[in-house]
């Protein structure tokens, strides 16, 4: 298909879609969704020209994973985003089953540049990769470079999802990918000029650094320093469950230590978000010197396409936009304090957990310092326990009915959770755990309490910032 002809048919998608996609009361007031049909993971985030970027995995025809683009928004205030041009369509051959996920970088010239994956699926069900280059134009759109790295030898197709960033004196690209015999590793590579990329091995992986056997493949790397330690995020595949860890499909954690531009000295690995949605994350440093984050707010393959947004025509949810920081060694996430911005008036409450006010939960910003057991209902679907030691998010699946759970240690701080008509993310001690999930109530959710214990709580209702 030409691009022109592509660029037709997502318009058309679009103006048949977004009425009904924005009427869904499901549908977030604050949070980053796609117009119509299906978004994943964040890419190419970076502060350029004063503006926060943003691009995005997205199918703009449908709701399957299929037509990958990118999709691009820009704000400076990393809450009202407006719209720019799709930045990438899967045209040409070499990215024909889509333009996978990567990065952006102000190049030498100070030009925004993408580097992203050409996925080329083959009828056998094999596969092949190539990163890629696109510079943006003078329209706002984004001019294809072309391949400049393919496989290489040893690995599967599945090498992906290039993160680069400079380092003072070099290019630095990090790669997610499999071996031949089903390692996930992460692949370092150099570069003088964006377009000769020179091999440096892998920093991590599937039997590296003492981790043992795990996983098959890890995509979404992402490495980068943060105080005096480097950390990595990356998603391994393949990982089974243990005890209350590891319970998703798939997983996304953390690695930190020591980055000598060659090699990655790091300790254990430790889930970034402990709820039921979360991946694929990716992180940017500000003008502020603020290292930002946003994830994907949805896991691949599991039971995405029951998900009831699917009858408006839209599915999935960026994360909210989160500062990285340490907490001593331990890696912790909070709101970017912009956030406070969309909070209305405050409603305080200190006192038995049983006489707490039933607050609207639809859109809100809820702070909570319990003592004892208790519990908070919001609506049909989603409850929120806390004992000494732990805090649980239980979650009704939507495709099973079932009830299941997913817990956090607990050090006694304070929790604040972030509202948003289908989505939590509960921030534990001050985010040493986060806790982030979907959820579909029949109706607004009303707090409920249960409890043996006080509480102290504030709670602010946010206002929308819709994408303009
Ligand atoms: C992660 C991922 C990436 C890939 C992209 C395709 O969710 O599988 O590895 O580049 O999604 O949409």
């Amino acid at each position: 298909m030409s691009e022109s002809d592509f660029l037709k048919q997502v318009v058309r998608s679009v103006l048949a879609g977004q009425l009904k996609a924005a009427a869904d009361p499901h549908r977030p007031a604050w949070h980053l969704a796609a117009p119509v049909g299906l978004l994943n993971d964040p890419n190419g985030f970076i502060e350029h020209g004063g503006r926060y970027h943003l691009f995005y995995q997205w199918n703009p025809l449908g709701c399957a994973h299929r037509h990958k683009s990118w999709g691009h928004v820009s704000s400076t205030d990393l809450l009202h985003w407006q719209h720019e041009l799709p930045a990438l369509l899967p045209i040409e051959e070499y990215e024909v089953s889509g333009c996978y996920s990567g990065s952006a970088v102000s190049d030498a010239q100070g030009r925004l540049t993408l580097i992203y994956t050409g996925n080329v699926k083959y009828p056998d069900g094999s596969r092949t990769a190539y990163q890629c280059l696109a510079r943006e134009d003078e329209l706002g759109g984004f001019s294809k470079l072309g391949p400049v790295l393919g496989l290489p030898e040893g690995y599967s197709g599945h090498v992906r999802d290039p993160k680069v960033w400079h380092d003072g004196s070099q290019w630095l690209m990090v790669l997610g990918a499999r071996t031949l015999d089903s390692q996930g590793e992460v692949l370092l590579y150099r570069s003088d000029n964006l377009h000769e990329w020179h091999a440096i091995g892998p920093i991590a992986g599937s039997r590296r650094g003492g981790l043992g056997e795990f996983g098959y493949m890890w995509e979404c790397p992402d490495l980068f320093p943060l105080g005096d330690q480097h950390v990595l995020i990356s998603c391994p595949q393949g990982i089974a469950p243990e005890g209350d860890n590891y319970l998703n499909i798939y997983q996304c954690g953390w690695l930190a230590g020591n980055f000598d531009g060659k090699q990655f000295d790091h300790g254990a690995f430790h889930e970034l978000d402990r709820g039921f949605e979360f991946y694929a994350p990716q992180t940017t440093c500000d003008s502020r010197g603020r290292r930002l984050l946003f994830g994907w707010l949805g896991l691949p393959e599991e039971n995405e396409m029951s998900q009831p947004t699917m009858e408006y025509g839209w599915l999935h949810q960026m994360t909210c936009p989160r500062e990285l920081y340490w907490q001593g060694e331990w890696l912790c996430q909070k709101p970017v304090d912009e956030l406070h911005s969309l909070k209305g008036e405050a409603t305080g409450y200190q006192g038995a957990v049983l006489g707490a006010p039933a607050l609207a939960l639809g859109s809100a910003w809820l702070e909570l310092t319990p003592t004892g057991q208790g519990m908070l209902a919001l609506g049909d679907s989603l409850r929120l326990h806390w004992q000494p030691g732990q805090v649980a998010l239980e979650r009704r699946n939507w495709e099973s009915g079932e009830w299941q759970w997913r817990k956090a240690p607990w050090q006694g701080g304070r929790i604040i959770l972030l509202l948003d008509h289908s989505s939590i993310e509960c921030f534990v001690d001050e985010g040493r755990a986060v806790l982030s999930a979907r959820y579909f109530p029949s109706a607004e959710p009303v707090a409920v309490w249960q409890g043996d214990g006080e509480i102290d709580l504030t709670h602010w209702p946010l206002g929308a910032s819709l994408v303009q």
